[in-house]
């Protein structure tokens, strides 16, 4: 949460930082700042998002060096003076900062006692007062920034400017993501590549503990022992206009239509038709090791939570390995028995979420063996874990995911039927989910034609003040993440509960007032999932189904019809009219799509 964007070169470094900020604002919109080094600091900052940034930034702001920051608030309410950048009283050295300073306020005491004036609540703002102590006596700003650093307890991706300096910016990794992107002439550094593809493609992503110098001719790292680190640049193969609403009205709806592309892209390269095999690269496993697991443990956040329980129901039903998920926030704090004949897979769209990290980090740790299935290529998650899968759905920007989401589950489908073929799946099945996995993208077009039957009952039924979402064992994680898209942008509140749980507890909650939107595919369950619906009905519940036939009108008072899959798959396709329901709701209720409240992308704080 939260973006930074430095620069130094040849250019004015406040457009570059504006364009970049902008790029970064999904990141965290509730203030923005910037500050450029020409003769002296010169800094501009705002409560609000970086168009009101770019407002108060006068046409002649000169200076071509600088640091830029949007935050997502989490010491001191949105403000002003809490908007980053920070300035040390004497207003030489600079700091923006992403991450949670855990010893801010013992910090501030006794920086306050040494005559320190703060201005902000931020923890941010005892960097720049501690930079400003050292900085005097260190013969370098990269030397001032490490002394001060190792006072810090907490997690932080920083860069920092010094007036008397004007030629360099120093960043900093500790658990926040820090990239730097290399131009002709010019160093830009970012939390994010999206703030860079305008300008380069070649990109070195700091570890944590690492600290960088940028100066215009180029960049030097440094480890945790302050010794020069070596990095290959690695090249990025996003673009620009992956980061252009392209002529939609939102992120989120380019995203969902997006979808059988993205899902083309996740398959391409990957199904054998010879032996109905997913082949897998990334995996870095051969056939025997594929053999030897007994249990897949699988992990992730929010959405990427519910992608791995599809996950986990694809291996077992594929594969026939015991497997399940867990939210990786959970996992990581209950010292959980790390086992041998385990694989872990842990799912990440931005690959920096910090709680998922630190559970792969666990893991390794204590000899788990890892793989990532992770989108943004090069990102934390990616480089810590043994191997994976990328999904190649390109950057997701909208805070919501919905591309990403659906590009796992296709890859969980391609590592069950990779796991499954070399254990004990037919080459018949093998077939059947190769063909079924090759059907999804035109299927997806299918569904998505039905925009504006889903607009209408998106419109009908947004005036709810709660809605229930139902499935059973492979709807159930589809019904899950279709909660999860309605509350998290339309503010509805939502609850997902599996349909045969609804009488022990929950049904007390159905009438009227609450609609319910039940997952109902046509799969052995399917009778049981009408005699819920019939439960519902009878408590004066409104129902909105979704799966692949009409129900008598006495089960269901509005129906959404998808295409068949195999049933294994069809809950990749029953997620996409959820995606648009809550959209169109999200509109009807006049919510900022893109950007919800209180919610940013990328989770890189605990
Ligand atoms: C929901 C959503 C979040 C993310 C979660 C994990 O729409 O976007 O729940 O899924 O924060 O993020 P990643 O996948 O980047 O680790």
């Amino acid at each position: 949460m939260c973006g930074i964007v430095a620069y130094v070169g040849p250019k004015d470094a406040a457009p570059i930082l504006l364009e970049g900020l902008a790029r970064l604002e999904h990141r965290g919109y509730d203030s923005a700042g910037l500050v450029v080094s020409n003769k002296g600091l010169k800094m501009r900052k705002v409560k609000g998002r970086v168009g009101d940034l770019a407002a108060v930034v006068p046409a002649r702001f000169k200076g071509t060096l600088g640091i830029g920051h949007t935050r997502w608030a989490t010491h001191g309410a949105p403000s002003d003076a809490n908007a980053h950048p920070h300035l040390s009283t004497d207003e030489r050295v600079a700091v923006v900062h992403n991450g949670v300073i855990e010893n801010a306020d013992e910090l501030r005491a006794k920086l306050e006692a040494d005559g320190a004036v703060f201005v902000s609540e931020t923890d941010t703002e005892v960097l720049a007062h501690l930079i400003a102590r050292t900085v005097e006596e260190s013969d370098s700003l990269e030397e001032a920034v490490r002394t001060a650093l190792k006072r810090i307890v907490g997690t932080y991706g920083i860069a920092v400017i010094d007036a008397r300096r004007p030629g360099e910016v120093v960043v900093a990794r500790n658990g926040s993501p820090i990239v730097l992107g290399i131009g002709e002439k010019e160093m830009f550094a970012a939390s994010d590549v999206a703030a860079l593809v305008r300008y380069t493609r070649q990109v070195v992503h700091l570890e944590d503990g690492e600290l960088a110098v940028l100066r215009a001719d180029g960049f030097t790292t440094f480890g945790g022992d302050a010794r020069e680190t070596a990095k290959e640049p690695l090249t990025v193969d996003w673009e620009a206009g992956h980061y252009d609403t392209g002529g939609y009205e939102h992120y989120l709806l380019k995203e969902i239509s997006e979808q059988p592309e993205t899902v083309a892209r996740t398959l391409r390269g990957r199904l054998d038709d010879r032996f109905h095999i997913a082949h897998l690269g990334g995996l870095n496993m051969d056939a025997r090791e594929s053999r030897s697991f007994r249990r897949v443990k699988i992990i992730g956040c929010g959405s990427a939570y519910y992608s791995g329980q599809i996950g986990a129901q694809l291996i077992e039903e594929l594969a026939r390995i015991p497997a399940d998920a867990e939210p990786a926030s959970e996992f990581r704090y209950r010292s959980p028995v790390v086992e041998p004949d385990t694989l872990y897979v842990a799912i990440s769209q931005s690959g920096e979420t910090y709680d998922t990290l630190a559970a792969v980090q666990e893991l390794k740790r204590k000899g788990g063996r890892v793989l990532g299935i992770v989108n943004t290529v090069g990102s934390a998650i990616a480089r810590e874990c043994d191997g994976g899968v990328y999904l190649h759905a390109g950057p997701e920007v909208s805070v919501a995911s919905t591309k990403a989401f659906t590009s796992t589950a296709v890859a969980f489908a391609l590592l069950a039927l990779h796991l499954g073929r070399v254990r004990d799946l037919s080459p018949a099945d093998g077939r059947r989910i190769c063909e079924g996995l090759r059907r999804l993208p035109r299927q997806i077009e299918e569904i998505l034609a039905l925009e504006p039957q889903i607009k209408e009952l998106a419109d009908k039924y947004a005036d709810a003040a709660s809605m229930m979402f139902v499935g059973r064992v492979r709807g159930y994680p589809v019904a899950r993440e279709g909660a999860q898209k309605l509350k998290e942008i339309s503010y509805v509140h939502a609850e997902a509960y599996p349909a045969s749980e609804l009488k022990h507890g929950p049904l007390a909650l159905i009438g009227p007032e609450t609609p319910t939107v039940a997952i109902v595919p046509d799969d052995e369950l399917l009778d049981k999932n009408l005699t819920t619906l019939g439960e519902i009905r009878a408590r004066g519940g409104r129902v909105l189904m979704v799966g692949h036939r009409t129900a008598d009108p006495k089960l269901a008072d509005d129906c959404v019809v998808v295409p068949r899959n195999e049933i294994e798959l069809d809950p990749i396709l029953l997620t996409i009219p959820l995606q648009l329901l809550a959209y169109h709701a999200a509109v009807a209720l006049g919510r900022d799509v893109d950007k919800p409240r209180n919610l940013a992308k990328s989770v890189t704080v605990e």
